[in-house]
This record gives C-alpha cells, sequence and structure tokens, in this order.
C-alpha cells in the first residue's frame, strides 16, 4: 500500500484482514510509527481493532522505505490528490512521486493498482510510463465514506477494475479477484471496463452526490421564501423511489476531502477535454453549497438582533462531518471561522476533531465538552450532527447558557420539543 492516509491506512488494515501480507508505505515517519504500533493517526470507527489485529497477525507492516515495496505481486497507490492552491485542478505531485518512485521496485506480472481519485486520462499517461516493466496498470477507484470506511472497503457497494486490454488485463482481473475473493462472495457486484470509465466512475458517482445535496439545499432556499418545509419536501420526494431518500438531508450542506475538491478537478479537466459545457452545472452546485456557508451567519446575526459582535456563540461540531476527525472544508469550522472574524466570541467543541481544528483555525476559543462550550451562550449553533448533539436535551441546557437560542445548521433537532422548553428555534429551510 503506498500511501497510508484515511484511504490507504484503511485498505491496508482491511486486505490484512482478509488474509493477505501487507506492507504499508507512507512518507510521513510520525504516522508510519503509529500505524506500525496499531494506532490509527486518525478517528475512524473500527479501524483500531482491524490495525491491531493486522499487525499483531504480523500480517501487516509499515515502512517509510518505498524499496520494501519489492517482493508484493500487488502494489495499490493510494495517496491525495488535493485541490491546487488557488486552481480547480488536482494537484497530482503525490501521484506522480509515488508511480515514479515504485516504478523501479516493481518485478515483471506484479500489478500496479491505482486507487487514488484522478482526472481522466492519468491513468494512460502512467500505464505509458511503465512501458518496459511488464507491470500491469490497473484502475480500481474507491467510494469509501469516511466514519464508515472499514465496513465500505470490506462490503462494497461495488467493485471497478479499469484494465487494459488482452491477456495482461484479463490475468489482472483474476488476480483482482483473488485479492478482493470474500467481497465479491459476499456478494458485491464486480465490473471490469477501460481506463477512462474507471476513473470517470469515480469523480461521477461524486458528482451525483454532491448535485443530490446541492438540489435539496436549493429548494431550502425556496422554502424559507415561502415558509415551506425542506425536511417535509425531502420526505416526500424521497418515497419515490426514482429520487430516493438518501442524501437528501438540507442544512449547511457538503464539505470534507472528497466531493468539494472532486467536483472542481472535474470542472478543470473537463475544460482540458473542451467539454467544459457539460460540466457547467457542477459550478451552480458549488455555488449553491457555499452560499449556505454564509445563510448560516446571516441566520445567526438575524437570531442575534442585527449584530454577532461581541456576542458568545457556541458551535457544536467542527468535523466536517460526524464520525470523523477530519476538517478538511468543514462547513462547520468555516463557518465558526467567519463568524469570528465578524466579531463573535465563537467557542468550539467536537468529540474528535479538536486537534486538527486549533491546529488549522488556531484563534478559535476550543473547549472539550459540551457543557463548558454552552456556558454563557447567548446562541448555539449545531453544525456538525454528531449523535450526542442531535440527543442533547434542551432541558439540560437550562441555567447554562445566557440565551436560549438554537440554530440546528442540520436539520437533526425536533423543533417542536426544543420551542416548549423556551428555546428560539431556527434552521435553514425550515419555518
Ligand atoms: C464521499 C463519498 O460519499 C464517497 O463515496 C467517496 O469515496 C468520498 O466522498 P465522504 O466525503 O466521506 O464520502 O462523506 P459523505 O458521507 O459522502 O458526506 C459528504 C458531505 O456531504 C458531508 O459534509 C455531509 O455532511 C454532506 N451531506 C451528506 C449533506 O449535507 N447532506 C446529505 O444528505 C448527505
Amino acid at each position: 500500500m503506498i500511501g497510508c492516509g484515511y484511504l490507504g491506512a484503511v485498505h491496508a488494515a482491511s486486505m490484512a484482514h482478509l488474509g493477505h501480507d501487507v506492507i504499508g508505505i507512507d512518507t510521513d515517519a510520525a504516522k508510519v510509527e503509529a500505524l506500525a504500533a496499531g494506532r490509527p493517526p486518525f478517528f475512524e470507527p473500527d479501524l483500531p481493532d482491524l490495525l491491531s489485529q493486522g499487525v499483531a497477525s504480523g500480517r501487516l507492516r509499515f515502512s517509510t522505505d518505498i524499496a520494501d515495496a519489492a517482493g508484493s505481486q500487488v502494489h495499490f497507490v493510494c495517496v491525495g490528490t488535493p485541490q491546487k492552491q488557488g486552481e480547480f485542478a488536482a494537484d497530482l505531485r503525490y501521484v506522480d512521486a509515488a508511480f515514479g518512485a515504485l516504478r523501479q521496485h516493481v518485478t515483471p506480472g506484479d500489478l500496479v493498482v491505482g486507487k487514488s481519485t484522478v482526472p481522466v486520462g492519468t491513468a494512460e499517461g502512467l500505464a505509458a510510463a511503465y512501458e518496459g516493466t511488464e507491470a500491469t496498470l490497473v484502475w480500481n477507484p474507491e467510494f469509501l465514506r469516511e466514519g464508515f470506511a472499514v465496513k465500505d472497503t470490506l462490503h462494497p457497494d461495488r467493485l471497478v477494475y479499469g484494465v487494459p486490454d488482452g491477456a495482461a488485463g484479463e490475468r489482472a482481473v483474476e488476480v483482482l479477484d483473488d485479492v478482493y475473493a470474500s467481497p465479491i462472495a459476499e456478494g458485491s457486484p464486480r465490473m471490469t471496463t477501460d481506463y477512462a470509465t474507471a476513473q470517470l466512475v469515480k469523480v461521477a458517482a461524486n458528482s451525483f452526490l454532491a448535485t443530490k445535496i446541492s438540489f435539496i439545499n436549493a429548494m431550502a432556499e425556496l422554502c424559507e421564501a415561502t415558509g415551506a418545509d425542506v425536511t417535509a419536501l425531502a420526505d416526500a420526494i424521497g418515497h419515490d423511489e426514482r429520487i430516493g431518500r438518501r442524501f437528501l438531508n438540507a442544512g449547511l450542506g457538503f464539505g470534507g476531502g472528497c466531493l468539494p475538491k472532486d467536483i472542481r478537478a472535474f470542472m478543470a479537466r473537463a475544460g482540458e477535454l473542451g467539454v467544459d459545457q457539460a460540466l457547467s452545472f457542477l459550478r451552480e452546485v458549488d455555488a449553491i453549497n457555499m452560499r449556505r456557508r454564509v445563510r448560516m451567519v446571516d441566520l445567526a446575526r438575524e437570531v442575534c438582533g442585527g449584530s454577532i459582535v461581541g456576542r458568545n456563540v457556541t458551535v457544536l461540531g467542527a468535523a466536517f462531518k460526524p464520525n470523523s476527525d477530519d476538517i478538511r472544508d468543514s462547513p462547520a469550522l468555516n463557518v465558526a471561522e467567519q463568524m469570528n472574524l465578524q466579531g463573535a466570541r465563537v467557542t468550539v467543541t467536537d468529540p474528535e476533531a479538536l486537534e486538527n481544528a486549533r491546529r488549522r483555525v488556531p484563534d478559535l476559543r476550543y473547549v472539550e465538552t459540551v457543557e463548558e462550550a454552552v456556558e454563557s451562550a447567548e446562541l448555539i449553533l449545531l453544525l456538525t450532527e454528531w449523535k450526542q448533539y442531535v440527543e442533547l436535551d434542551p432541558e439540560a441546557l437550562d441555567g447554562l447558557v445566557a440565551q436560549k437560542n438554537i440554530l440546528d445548521g442540520r436539520n437533526v433537532l425536533d423543533p417542536s420539543r426544543w420551542r416548549a422548553a423556551g428555546w428560539t428555534y431556527r434552521a435553514l429551510g425550515r419555518p
């Protein structure tokens, strides 16, 4: 496994769990040290057990030295493809470095399996660069969700192999089927495609999901203008099986290390391919999503009577979604930051993401518990729907807060319950 971030570390531990001998390689020595000791360097449910079992069994090892890839028959490349600074395009420096360094350690017959999310056309270029090695390149996109990464890896909705034509491609399918024998036996559908399709499946899926979220958030804007309730609207349209209720949760919108940068990189790539019009709708998907964050701050200002300057504001949640400590492009942290810049006294709490948040945005006040966070608050914003926040008892906060104002940024609280307890409850897209 080359690259041991959210994707590679989970894939490494999962492959060891399936019975394979795995070596995880990463250039970050601190990360390698933690993983080798069986400690995940980030929060992900089920990963600690899988990792420590793998390490204890001797089937899972870690190294900073790419030369340790020699001797493996299958090399998964799982490095990140972040957004380029100041541009929409993906930064491929880690992909280029990983494939470049690995090239001299592969032997004839090896499979080199790209899992990173890349602009379509990247795999074709990498396959050309590997000509002469007699290793076969496969593109095998990964669809795991943070928070469910282990489950999604061991029981994927589908497996997609982008393979070259001919005997090498056929052999690659056999080898990968062997690697993934267990999920395939348990019913995960498996498709083989050409390289271009395999690379596109990933960004098309993420674009569809982002579009679904922005669609419902656009409807939330209509609901706000008309007094309608977007949660009831989502339930009603979601009963149509062609639409489906999942990913129709309106609120603060999407963030994280995937959806935002993937739709932007996809637009950039479409431009390079001369088909930018085909994806111009994604510009709107992105714009609707970013408007949610601004609207949230506006709502906070409204509830505070026109100004948030000097007001004590509590933000529940810093991670981009629950069950994760990932704060990359986190809507919650972005709103906290905006309110701080606009003069509010912002206190943030989160069960897992405080350390990452503090490192990224040091000038906010961070506290460990909800009780500390809400003390003297004039306004509470629930921005990441961690279970413990969804289940908060409005009565239990009595006597701690200065004013009973709550903004539900994820439409997860019961408005009647909070109102009955004397709170001013407001949400995006709800009357
Ligand atoms: C996503 C894809 O789901 C996954 O298949 C891909 O491999 C990587 O990108 P992830 O970023 O981990 O996974 O999280 P996901 O659960 O998809 O949520 C993304 C964002 O959308 C979060 O910020 C979440 O809060 C938001 N979201 C999700 C909504 O705002 N509304 C919804 O209805 C669903």
